[in-house]
């Protein structure tokens, strides 16, 4: 989907306002025009900012990052059988675009939290690498009071998870009070902090995840999203 130049059948489905049969009517019907009222057909070419869908410009080209602050309640998954999707939480039509847009990494349904989206596949192939080790920081709240030994566990780069062949990467871990505490982890394993809490003799009754690298949520609210400029990610 470049940004300059493709055909205009072609740009508007791939970003998901029409399928490329439906271009030829609505540019009949004035829906689709071109800024300087170029005569349009559905095979020209043109420039992803000359064109105006009902008037507005269009949605972002490829290459689109997103940051959300998602509720509990929503699955980070496509498939509409598993209830609630952190897809539905953006504008319909986003969901038609292709490529497609991915969540990276995932959140579990009962996390809340800072989770990034995208539809630049080598961008979320880099963050969700474990080469890269981005530190991602959760907020855990714990059913029962620390012990006092978990840091030194989750530090010690020793921590075997049930059913995993490799032992956790350290993982940093700052006491709030005796039942709330922040864990800073470079992995991204299934269910990991609620996996390392239960290691620990724990169990976590609500994971929030407060940061990726060095993005935070500032002022998003739950459910809220908002565009990130990818030049933010070159050099990760
Ligand atoms: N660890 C978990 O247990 N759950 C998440 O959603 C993320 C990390």
């Amino acid at each position: 989907m470049p940004s300059s130049n493709t055909r205009l059948d072609k740009l508007l489905s791939s970003l998901g306002y029409c399928s490329r049969r439906e271009v030829a009517t609505l540019i009949r019907e004035g829906i689709i025009s071109h800024i300087d009222n170029f005569p349009l057909k559905s095979d020209t070419k043109v420039a992803h900012d000359k064109i105006r869908f009902e008037g507005e410009p269009l949605d972002p080209p490829q290459g689109m990052v997103i940051l959300m602050h998602k509720p509990v309640g929503y699955v980070c998954s496509h498939d509409d059988g598993e209830g609630r999707l952190v897809y539905d939480l953006l504008p319909e039509r986003w969901r038609r675009r292709d490529p497609k847009i991915s969540t990276v990494g995932r959140l579990d349904k009962e996390t809340s939290g800072l989770l990034l989206l995208t539809d630049d596949g080598a961008l979320l192939h880099r963050l969700t690498s474990p080469k890269h080790k981005v530190p991602k920081v959760y907020e855990a709240t714990l059913d029962r009071p620390l012990k006092g030994d978990e840091g030194e566990i989750f530090a010690s780069g020793t921590l075997m998870l049930n059913g995993e062949k490799t032992p956790c990467l350290p993982a940093k871990l700052t006491v709030i009070d005796e039942t709330h505490a922040t864990l800073e982890i470079t992995e991204g394993r299934y269910h990991q902090v609620r996996r390392m809490f239960a290691a620990a003799g724990n169990h976590v009754i609500a994971l929030h995840r407060s940061s990726f690298g060095d993005l935070t949520l500032e002022d998003l609210k739950m459910g809220e999203y908002r565009l990130l400029s990818s030049s933010l990610f070159i050099n990760h």
